[in-house]
């Protein structure tokens, strides 16, 4: 909440000096495209109940908006944070924990996630279908063969933000291009389970059967 409210000063202050803003002055951005954009570029550090995405890097954007939404703030006020946000925000912080990428999403495309986030964020609406929870929770056996198809959205929704991969449509630079080299099942699945570096494990946030389905995934579309 104090970041949305150092955005909010930031905001003011900006529009009492040199008039120079971001580019947006109504909500008129495509809710459809900005929630596609946002779950392959946003989703992988950021929870949003409404995308279905899990990221836990950046704060969890329903609880970032939930109380100033309470306090009555208009939408176009949020849509403006957001779309400040993707412009400025923070890419190097002062701990070297992982920071966000700037202009990750440019122009309209810009405008049309800020206009989806700002539509969804902190409405406490049930999330429409995410993926997290059509994933039966049963526990998988290491190395046992994962859904492709079902660990596409688990990438998109929890991977893409910080990695690029072709087949996904992602263009995440914070880890490797998954497309430079081929990776195996089994080293997919270490490096979630674990993680490495920046890169967070995913063990408490991915179910054992999301881990062997984005490990599939990844194994047979990578370095291709
Ligand atoms: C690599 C991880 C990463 C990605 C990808 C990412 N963010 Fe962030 N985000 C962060 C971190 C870390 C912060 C907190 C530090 C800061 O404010 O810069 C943050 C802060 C925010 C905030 C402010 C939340 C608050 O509490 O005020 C918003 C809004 C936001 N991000 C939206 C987005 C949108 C929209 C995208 C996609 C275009 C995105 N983020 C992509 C990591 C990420
Ligand atoms: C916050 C950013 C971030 C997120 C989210 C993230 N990764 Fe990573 N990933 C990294 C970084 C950074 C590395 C490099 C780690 C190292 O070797 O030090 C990496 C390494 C990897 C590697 C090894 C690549 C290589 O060439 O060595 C794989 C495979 C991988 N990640 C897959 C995934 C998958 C699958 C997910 C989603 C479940 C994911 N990552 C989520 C940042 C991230």
């Amino acid at each position: 909440m104090a970041i949305v409210l150092v955005a909010l000063t930031a905001l003011v202050l900006l529009g009492a000096g040199c008039g120079e803003t971001v580019g947006y002055t109504e909500a008129t951005g495509d809710r459809t495209n900005g929630k596609e954009l946002f779950t392959a570029k946003c989703g992988g550090c950021h929870t949003l109940a409404d995308a279905g995405t899990t990221g836990t890097i950046g704060p969890n954007l329903d609880d970032a908006f939930a109380e100033s939404r309470r306090n009555g703030l208009g939408e176009s006020t949020f849509v403006q944070v957001v779309r400040d946000q993707i412009a400025y925000s923070i890419e190097e912080t002062s701990t070297g924990a992982p920071g966000m990428p700037q202009n990750l999403v440019t122009g309209q495309d810009a405008i049309d996630v800020s206009t989806y986030v700002a539509s969804v964020a902190g409405t406490g609406k049930a999330p429409s279908p995410a993926p997290a929870q059509t994933t039966p929770d049963k526990p998988a056996k290491p190395g046992a063969a994962g859904d492709a198809a079902a660990g596409k959205v688990v990438f998109t929704g929890n991977c893409g933000g910080c990695h690029t991969l072709a087949d996904a449509g992602t263009n995440g630079t914070i880890g490797p291009n998954l497309d430079d080299k081929p990776h195996s099942s089994e080293l997919v699945t270490e490096r979630v389970t674990n993680g490495k570096g920046a890169m967070p494990s995913f063990s408490e946030t991915l179910t054992a059967t999301q881990i062997a389905d984005v490990s599939a995934y990844v194994s047979s579309v990578s370095g291709k």
